[in-house]
């Protein structure tokens, strides 16, 4: 299993260029499915999820030619209705497929769904099951592992969302696209990534409408033509090299991103004393000399991203005071910080939810285990700040979400190395 060999304590410098986003291209895969046309993707990031994705789209039948960061999509000759256990349950966003799949064929048979470690159990689905439920379709589980979706007939559907969910808000919104009538859902997420979602399929046809506000409409329409879809900048990694600039107090200029996507961050540096400058496409994080400790809750967009929530600890860790940092939308995305203790940072966890981060604490290098893509990214963080060399074993979670990430930090003079 490959890991990351990195030496703490060189200054990093120069640009980093953002790829595209891992949550949109993860979304704009499924969706092929609705059309029995070409489409074109490009900016694509080059990261497992992705690749995990084209798998199973290929194994259902579709046809894709892939160059560089981009990719088309012939979806006309699928035929299959069942997505392959030994593919589907390795990724949590196999999901994504479900809702397309339906409204298409009417049937689909599906594993419970893989990935990070973070949520409640193997992360429920049973939100995704509801909403096709409410399409009317009857779903069939094998005590929670297999599932059997079908519908005669499918109907519009009036939803309401009990908890704000991105993917199930992504999923019911492509469904809705090919069943006639109007379905309205309430209590939606509010991603930029949904709203990117809904103007591509509105090129291709559908007629959606909110996508960005907590109702969305969308209209059924009988079939999607061919598109061209570009990924939007990943905001999670803009805000993953903000913090990383900070922590490491370093100058980086953080190019093809769109800092109006990751304000909640930019408006924590600017009550933390940590100056920077933005552009319409660009961020430059200036070097600091020290900033301070500042509480945050995580929330759905616009609010604080729990996908930000690990590098944010790292970034306390090294502020002058003591934090509150309470994640709100995981239950398990804090156990991680124990790594962070064995290597010198002061954090007492004091429920599930909740850790205090007393800083600034001097950080030493240490043997570590990659638990998921973002506390990945943040040990990385904590590896570039750290005394002597660290170790991040199954940086495969890392792989999952960051393109090429150290082929891109040597490029700003960092110290670190892929060992196979
Ligand atoms: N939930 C349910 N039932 C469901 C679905 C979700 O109880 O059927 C719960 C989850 O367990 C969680 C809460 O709802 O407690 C909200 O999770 P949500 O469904 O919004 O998360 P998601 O849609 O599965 C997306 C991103 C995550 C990101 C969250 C929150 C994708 C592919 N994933 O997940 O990204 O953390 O929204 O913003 O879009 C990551 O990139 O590292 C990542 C985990």
């Amino acid at each position: 299993m490959p890991k990351f060999v990195i030496t703490g304590g060189h200054k990093l410098s120069g640009e980093i260029t953002v790829k595209g986003a891992k949550n949109a291209a993860l979304k704009i895969i499924p969706a092929a499915l609705l059309s029995e046309e070409t489409i074109t993707i490009k900016n694509l990031p080059q990261i497992e999820d992705i690749g995990k994705s084209f798998d199973l789209l290929s194994d259902l039948g579709a046809e894709i030619t892939l160059a560089g960061d981009q990719a088309t999509i012939n979806p006309k000759n699928i035929n299959k209705i069942e997505l392959q256990a030994k593919l589907a349950d390795k990724f949590r966003t196999s999901v994504m497929f479900v809702g397309p799949m339906l409204a298409r064929f009417g049937e689909v048979k599906f594993p419970h769904p893989g990935g990070c470690v973070i949520g409640a159990g193997s992360r429920p689905i049973d939100l995704f099951l509801e909403g096709f439920k409410a399409f009317g379709a009857d779903v069939q589980e094998e005590s929670g592992k297999y599932y059997h979706v079908k519908a005669e007939k499918l109907h519009a559907a009036n939803f309401f969302f009990p908890l704000v969910s991105v993917t199930v808000t992504e999923s019911l919104m492509m469904t809705a696209c090919l069943i006639p009538g109007r379905t309205v859902l309430n209590n939606c997420a509010m991603e930029p990534e949904i709203e990117a979602l809904a103007e591509y399929l509105n090129s291709q046809g559908a007629k959606i409408s909110g996508a960005g506000t907590p109702k969305i409409i969308v209209e059924g329409v009988e079939k999607l033509k061919a598109g061209i879809f570009t990924v939007m900048p990943d905001r999670i990694e803009t805000g993953s090299f903000a913090i990383m600039a900070a922590a490491t107090r370093s100058e980086i200029k953080i190019t093809n991103c769109n800092p109006e996507h990751i304000l909640s961050l930019l408006s924590v540096f600017d009550k933390t004393g940590i100056a920077y400058e933005k552009g319409e496409n660009w961020l430059l994080i200036k070097k600091n000399n020290g900033y301070q400790a500042y509480d945050i809750r995580t929330h759905e967009y616009p609010g604080f991203p729990t996908d930000l929530q690990s590098p944010y600890i790292i970034l306390m860790s090294q502020a002058q005071g003591t934090s509150l940092i309470q994640e709100t939308i995981y239950d398990r995305r804090l156990i991680w910080t124990d790594m962070l203790s064995q290597m010198g940072a002061n954090i007492v966890m004091c429920d599930p939810h909740r850790v205090v981060v007393s800083g600034p604490s001097k950080l030493y290098g240490k043997k570590l285990m990659s638990p998921d893509i973002r506390a990945g990214i943040a040990l990385v963080i904590a590896a570039l700040i750290a005394e002597g060399t660290t170790e991040i074993d199954n940086i495969y979670q890392i792989d999952r979400g960051y393109e090429k990430l150290d082929e891109r930090l040597k490029n700003l003079g960092a110290v670190i190395n892929r060992v196979e």
